[in-house]
């Protein structure tokens, strides 16, 4: 019983976060059915360091330190209970499984409720940032059992990305905490992609930027206040040529993406809470008409519709995308938290948004330097803010960017250049933003047609009309 901590599933994620441990001082050891990924494991070890691959589960099993500390890394669903069938034979009270992958917190929910009374502890908890995150330092966000989190809490301190010294990770709340704040992290995560991807289209099709502008301005733009890792992979993606043809690479990727159901998960459970996250949802649907490349072939020859290069000063159009970008991107963030705010207390999960700002800070895909605003703003209210956009340092720096934000979407559509998350960002803020929506004349409606009732602004109580007798 010689080792810290054990894996199972030697992928690339599940190697390079032992290897991580490992180069942190923690002897380790994984499982994976096929032989050669143990060896590459081993191979690719630190000299010096303390890593053994395996092809039989109990000698993973046997060699571990009580308690036994156990993550998986597999395929969501199905695979995760199989791992935990197989396990249960082989483990005793008091140790720890620990499922680092995407599951959706329904199921995660449904692990620790299975496992708790066998005295085992199952921590959901969502890893970001990727094979390199995962070698080099990811963002970890552990939920679950607070005193199982103790034990691995050293471990996940040391193999964190660090902001400030301080590590990237922190205990996200109860039960599948963990993979609520990971799911609502892709959330933003598909939400910045589009509106990155919206602001590339008007200044390429729009504004007729070539590649290696767009480059250019990417770089300015990483190098300032909008820095964070998807402007910054952007920037490099512009620069990339194509190994057959030596052309600009991204020039001929086909515009259709794919998703495995993060995106999607987060909008269905933000209707059910409910709360708003329209950005959210618009950038899962943007994936969806992605994918129906065929129907906007046949569309586009009926409608032909003719992007004409927008004339103007190029810089101004380029200010005002910067501005817009940032805008919309704080309203990302904005909906995602208030999500989790209200998850929080609806689900009982106790989930410290101060500690999932400050999580996010490094090592995950959403990273930005805004992280470090929002955790100020936390740092001040805690869990009493309900949405960023409440916050005054948060609505100081908005104010400056709203003239450029409606600038840019009003180009955009008199471009016929779809922009409809930066849109969906902007009338969120001004839906939110205002003291009297037209959500008066929804009222009359439901009552005239279905008797449904309503509120008046100048009496209490509840009122209905018999409507149409005055036409
Ligand atoms: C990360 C990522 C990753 C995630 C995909 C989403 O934080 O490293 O969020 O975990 O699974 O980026 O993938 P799809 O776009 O395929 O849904």
């Amino acid at each position: 019983q010689q080792y810290d901590f054990g894996m199972i599933g030697l992928g690339v994620m599940g190697r390079n976060l032992l290897l991580n441990m490992a180069d942190h001082g923690f002897a380790v050891i994984g499982f994976d059915l096929d032989a050669q990924k143990g060896v590459s494991l081993e191979s690719s070890a630190t000299k010096g360091t303390s890593v053994k691959g395996v092809t039989a589960l109990i000698d993973l099993v046997n060699n571990l330190k009580a308690p036994k500390k156990i993550m998986m890394l597999v395929p969501a669903g199905k695979p995760v209970d199989d791992v935990i069938e197989s396990l249960l034979p082989l483990i005793s009270k008091g140790d720890i499984i620990i499922d680092g992958g995407n599951s959706h917190y329904t199921d995660t929910l449904r692990r620790v409720n299975y496992l708790h009374p066998k005295g085992i502890h199952f921590m959901g908890m969502g890893v970001s940032g990727g094979e390199q995150g995962a070698r080099n330092g990811p963002s970890i966000m552990p939920g679950g059992d607070a005193e199982a989190y103790q034990h691995v809490k050293p471990l996940l301190e040391a193999i964190a990305a660090k902001v400030n010294n301080e590590p990237c990770t922190a205990y996200m709340g109860k039960d599948a905490a963990g993979h609520y704040v990971k799911m609502v992290h892709n959330g933003i995560e598909y939400a910045i992609m589009q509106l990155i991807s919206e602001v590339y289209d008007i200044l390429k099709r729009g504004a007729g930027l070539s590649n290696s502008e767009l480059h250019e301005v990417f770089k300015q733009w990483n190098d300032g206040e909008l820095q964070s890792f998807l402007v910054e992979i952007t920037r490099d993606i512009f620069l990339q040529k194509d190994d057959l043809t030596g052309n600009d690479l991204l020039d001929v990727i086909l515009d259709k993406a794919g998703s495995k159901g993060t995106g999607k998960w987060t909008s269905q459970d933000a209707m059910d809470l409910p709360v708003a996250i329209p950005t959210i949802d618009m950038s899962v649907s943007l994936r969806t008409v992605s994918a129906y490349k065929d129907e906007r072939v046949l569309a586009a020859s009926l409608y032909k519709p003719v992007v004409k290069i927008m004339k103007g000063n190029k810089e101004a159009i380029i200010k005002q995308l910067h501005d817009a970008l940032y805008f919309a991107t704080i309203i990302c963030y904005a909906q995602g938290l208030a999500m989790l705010h209200k998850a929080s207390y609806e689900l009982k999960m106790d989930i410290p948004l101060k500690d999932v700002v400050k999580a996010w800070r490094g090592g995950c895909i959403i990273r930005s330097s805004l992280l470090e605003v929002f955790y100020n703003a936390y740092n001040k209210k805690g869990n009493k803010l309900p949405n960023i956009l409440l916050d005054k340092s948060i609505a100081g720096i908005i104010k400056k960017k709203d003239r450029n934000m409606r600038a840019a979407v009003k180009i955009a559509s008199q471009n016929k250049l779809s922009c409809a998350c930066l849109m969906s960002a902007l009338s969120y803020f001004d839906a939110y933003t205002t003291e009297r929506m037209p959500t008066n004349l929804i009222q009359a409606q439901r009552d005239y047609f279905g008797a449904h009732t309503y509120q008046r602004t100048d009496k209490e109580g509840t009122f209905h009309t018999v409507w149409g007798s005055n036409e």
